[in-house]
């Protein structure tokens, strides 16, 4: 049986990945983040104690990420920046990176990022969030190039949704847009977008394995 990671699954759209990954997927699944079998703040290199109590994982879904808001002259500072790369990319890149240092090379690997409709169509208050999520993208598009060259049995996709329904970061960027006066979420299609629909596409990357995909970001623009 395939083994996936889900990071940040427990809560949200990790909890979402994880739970159809193992029912609808049939994967063996751990979870890494708070609240989940692995923590990722205490140990950055959290993929060699997975590989001790388990094995090299088959599946990487870097999930795990943090939003800060504010206005650069004011609340919006260096320090939330940091915080946010460091979460939302450098955590990310750190995992494939271990990944790979833990390959085999008679297995295949496959690793989805999560990013956001945000890397493109920005929200005003939240600069370092789409600025890390738009880090991502560019990070897959490289590593993918770079795989097919180095690491030809590692596949590697990014997913970027649009606002989804039922989320703590979700509730968190209509609190501020609510607090700020801004309108609230845009999209063609009528309400927030189903975390089944993100959970959907990342079984069927995890079966199908594209290899023209490979590197690339698939947006749910949601009509806008
Ligand atoms: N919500 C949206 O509208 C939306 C849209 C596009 C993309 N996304 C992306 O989807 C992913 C999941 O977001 P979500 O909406 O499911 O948010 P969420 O409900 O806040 O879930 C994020 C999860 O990641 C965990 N996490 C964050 N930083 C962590 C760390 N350093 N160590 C361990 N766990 C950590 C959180 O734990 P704690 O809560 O305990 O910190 C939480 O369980 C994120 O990458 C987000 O950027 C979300």
């Amino acid at each position: 049986m395939k083994l996936a990671v889900v990071t940040g699954a427990g809560s949200g759209l990790g909890k979402a990945i994880a739970e159809d990954l193992e029912t609808i997927g049939c994967y063996e699944v751990v979870t890494v983040g708070h609240g989940c079998e692995f923590n990722l703040d205490t140990n950055e290199d959290w993929i060699d104690d997975v590989k001790a109590e388990y094995r090299t994982p088959d599946i990487l879904v870097n999930n795990a990420g943090i939003i800060r808001f504010g206005w650069i002259e004011d609340d919006a500072k260096l320090h939330d920046f940091e915080d946010t790369f460091k979460t939302n990319v450098f955590a990310y890149y750190n995992a494939i990176r271990n990944l790979k240092r833990c390959s085999n090379t008679n297995q295949t690997y496959t690793v989805i990022n999560i990013s956001s409709m945000s890397h493109r169509i920005p929200y005003s208050r939240s600069t370092a969030y789409c600025s890390s999520k738009a880090a991502i993208v560019a990070m897959t598009a490289s590593l993918g190039r770079q795989f097919f060259i180095r690491w030809p049995q590692c596949r590697i996709y990014c997913l970027a949704p649009q606002l989804l329904e039922g989320t703590k970061m979700t509730e968190q960027v209509l609190a501020d847009m609510k607090a700020t006066g801004r309108p609230g979420p845009q999209n063609a299609v009528g309400h927030l977008q189903y975390r089944s629909d993100v959970s959907d596409t990342v079984l069927w990357l995890c079966k199908s394995r594209p290899e023209y995909l490979s590197g690339s970001t698939i947006e749910f623009p949601g009509g806008v």
